[in-house]
């Protein structure tokens, strides 16, 4: 079948490793399913795979793409949830210690077709198409489970997202506003800036950049690069929500204000099928639809791949068959 995939770690060139080609049909193992993937979106978790990076070196070739939305045999149309728990796991599939995302240990879904466990689809909302149910299952999961399970904050209070434009920081800003948060963004040029206001950013700032006053919380997916912005930007008592290290995972630990302001630092890595049925009835319900920055036929994904890589993103990058 076509199929996007990487076929080996490539640390230095990552785009040099993807292929744009064909692999076999996936046999579904029992209890699995079949989806025939309409579209999907680009991570960055993708471009990690690519460099290796989360991935044993025996697992390659891997077909990319964490996430996806397409139709079972029957016709039923669903959005893929793409972590897969290990067998007998009861409870949150993000506290399996052996759970793995599609593409770090089962292929993924820039292909035809897709095999996945089968309580890892849920019905697609009627409202949503498929290239903005595409969008669900990792980045808008890792937003909507960052905001509504991890941040504590409540409708009024203040949140900082770090990055404007990124798939993450998009949905972060666009759940937060529908949820009756101010949201503020920082972005690395004025056109992001832009799109975040846009997106319904009550204010946005340079990176770094002072703010009017201190948040209730900060939505953290770049790492080193503002995390020190990040701890100075909260008001004693507030949260820093980390899903993500795009610029480096080893920033300083500021450990003073850490603990002279009582902050609260909070892990939160994608969502559980219940969550992703949630946000799909709160986009059913709210009206708010993923920004996609860029839609592309499955063939052309390199294209998209390269925009990720430079920084080119304006929402999310969807692949569509
Ligand atoms: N834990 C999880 O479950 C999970 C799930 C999804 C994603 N992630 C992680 O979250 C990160 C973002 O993923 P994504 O798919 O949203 O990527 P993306 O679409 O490429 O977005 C990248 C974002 O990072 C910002 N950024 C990058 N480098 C920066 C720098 N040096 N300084 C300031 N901002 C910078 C960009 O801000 P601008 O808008 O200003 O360019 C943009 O908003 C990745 O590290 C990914 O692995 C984790």
């Amino acid at each position: 079948m076509f199929a996007v995939y990487a076929a080996e770690p490539n640390s230095d060139d990552p785009l040099a490793a993807l292929v744009v080609g064909e692999r076999p049909d996936p046999e579904p193992a029992d209890g699995w399913v079949p989806v025939t993937v309409r579209a999907a979106s680009l991570n960055m978790h993708d471009l990690w795979t690519l460099r290796g990076v989360g991935i044993r070196r025996d697992r390659f070739p891997m077909i990319l793409g964490c996430d996806g939305a397409g139709t079972l045999a029957d016709g039923t149309e669903v959005v893929i949830h793409s972590v897969v728990a290990s067998p007998g796991w009861v409870g949150d599939e993000t506290l399996d210690p052996k759970r793995s995302l599609l593409t770090e240990v089962h292929q993924g879904t820039f292909a035809d077709t897709v095999v996945v466990p089968a309580h890892n689809v849920q019905p697609k909302p009627a409202s949503l198409s498929f290239t903005e149910a595409a969008c669900l299952g990792t980045a808008w999961l890792t937003a909507y489970r960052m905001i509504f399970v991890k941040s504590g904050l409540r409708p009024g209070q203040t949140m900082l997202v770090q990055g404007a434009s990124g798939g993450v920081a998009t949905a972060l800003i666009q759940l937060g506003r529908a949820a009756g948060l101010r949201v503020w963004a920082t972005g690395r040029t004025e056109a992001k800036r832009a799109l975040a206001e846009e997106l319904g950013a009550h204010g946005t700032f340079e990176s770094g950049a002072r703010l009017p006053e201190r948040v209730d919380g900060v939505f953290e997916t770049v790492g080193e690069a503002t995390w020190s912005h990040s701890i100075r930007a909260l008001k004693p008592g507030g949260v820093i929500v980390c899903s993500g290290a795009t610029s480096g995972p080893n920033p300083g630990a500021e450990l003073q204000r850490l603990f002279f302001l009582q902050l609260r630092v909070v892990g939160s890595t994608m969502g559980t099928r219940e969550e992703l049925r949630d946000l799909a009835g709160f986009l059913d319900v709210s009206g708010v639809r993923p920004r996609i920055g860029l839609e592309l036929p499955m063939d052309r994904a390199p294209e998209g791949f390269a925009a990720m890589e430079s920084g080119d993103t304006a929402g999310k990058i969807v692949f569509t068959r």
